[in-house]
């Protein structure tokens, strides 16, 4: 039994298990099938809200009246937390890494609709971001105000049982579903989402492989912010417990140029996926990683698994994909 951290109740869950059919039969296997964390909520929608619920509980729970969070200019994490402080009666200041005048489209148009408070950073500012946060507390205790930091992507050992939850509800689904799933593929941005759903599984017991589709950055970075995630859990919840056979399995192939770029083919990929199974993906996580993932199978990378089941994380990030509507030419 699985003890959890004082939670608010901020995402729609469960959210739906459904079987991608038409493509499963284009790929010829295996069986593909998403898990909709898209659907829990809508403007909140995606799997922040899913750590939020553990660190928001916390802000609360700490008297805090002020959140401080950072995040690319089109981060779906201070999306969350802008429209969730809103709603909660939060202050919130994001902290965001702009390289160009950004315009207000997307998850940004959204973070200003809420009122959020925004300070943009060139990419050479942002490298001191620990500092930028430092003097945003200080600036904000000086106003007797009671600041609750977020780290990038709300990844951290607290964030970490937001997919903790999940695997518990996963495992409900896999029953419901009468499946065993080979693995839980999904996109890797911050790494919360995996570390979570490493925990989550090995804490629940279920035996299936968590395989992490990275959007930036390479394996020997995920490897160690995984770790530390693991750490920072362990040190705070479980201090005695031993994580020693817990293994991140990170895929950087399909990484692309940068952070927030995607080529031609991921954005093929959304098409194909839009008008064969009506999912909605973008090009910043849930494109990229799904893409990798159909590459993958193209490839032969699961012909062992041909007739196994495999399940995508569907982590949301829709308003990413209008803030770049202009790539797909219609
Ligand atoms: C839509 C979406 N999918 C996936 C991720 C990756 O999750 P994580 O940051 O927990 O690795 C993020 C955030 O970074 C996201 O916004």
């Amino acid at each position: 039994m699985v003890s959890y951290p004082t939670r608010l109740k901020l995402a729609q869950t469960p959210t739906p298990l459904l079987p991608l059919t038409r493509l499963s039969a284009e790929l010829g296997g295996p069986r593909l099938w998403v898990k909709r964390d898209d659907l829990t909520g809508a403007a909140t929608s995606g799997n922040k809200v899913r750590k939020l619920e553990f660190l928001l509980a916390e802000a609360k729970a700490q008297g805090c009246d002020t959140v401080i969070t950072s995040g690319g200019v089109q981060s779906n994490h201070c999306r969350a937390v802008a429209v969730l402080g809103a709603q909660l009666g939060f202050k919130v200041h994001l902290l965001l890494r702009s390289d160009i005048q950004p315009q207000p489209v997307g998850n940004l148009f959204l973070d200003k609709l809420v009122g959020a408070t925004i300070s943009h950073y060139s990419p050479s500012e942002f490298r001191d971001l620990d500092g930028l946060f430092h003097q945003w507390q200080e600036y904000y205790q000086n106003q007797d105000r009671k600041v609750y930091s977020i780290p990038t992507g709300g990844s951290n050992g607290t964030g970490a049982w937001g997919y903790i939850a999940v695997a518990e509800e996963l495992s409900q689904d896999f029953a419901a579903a009468a499946i065993d799933p080979y693995a839980v593929v999904h996109a890797t941005g911050s790494g919360g989402t995996q570390a979570g759903l490493l925990l989550g599984f090995h804490l629940h017991q279920i035996d299936c492989r968590v395989v992490s589709y990275a959007v930036c950055d390479d394996q020997a970075y995920f490897a160690d912010k995984v770790a530390d995630d693991l750490q920072q859990w362990q040190h705070k919840y479980a201090p005695d417990s031993d994580l020693s056979s817990l293994c991140p399995n990170t895929i950087d192939r399909y990484a692309g140029p940068a952070y927030g770029v995607a080529s031609a083919e991921v954005f093929d990929t959304i098409k194909q996926v839009a008008s064969m199974e009506g999912l909605i993906l973008d090009p910043v996580y849930t494109g990229k990683a799904f893409h990798g993932l159909v590459e993958d199978i193209r490839k032969g990378v699961y012909a062992e698994q041909q007739d196994r089941d495999i399940v995508f994380l569907h982590t949301g990030g829709l308003f990413g994909l209008f803030a770049q509507q202009h790539q797909l030419n219609y």
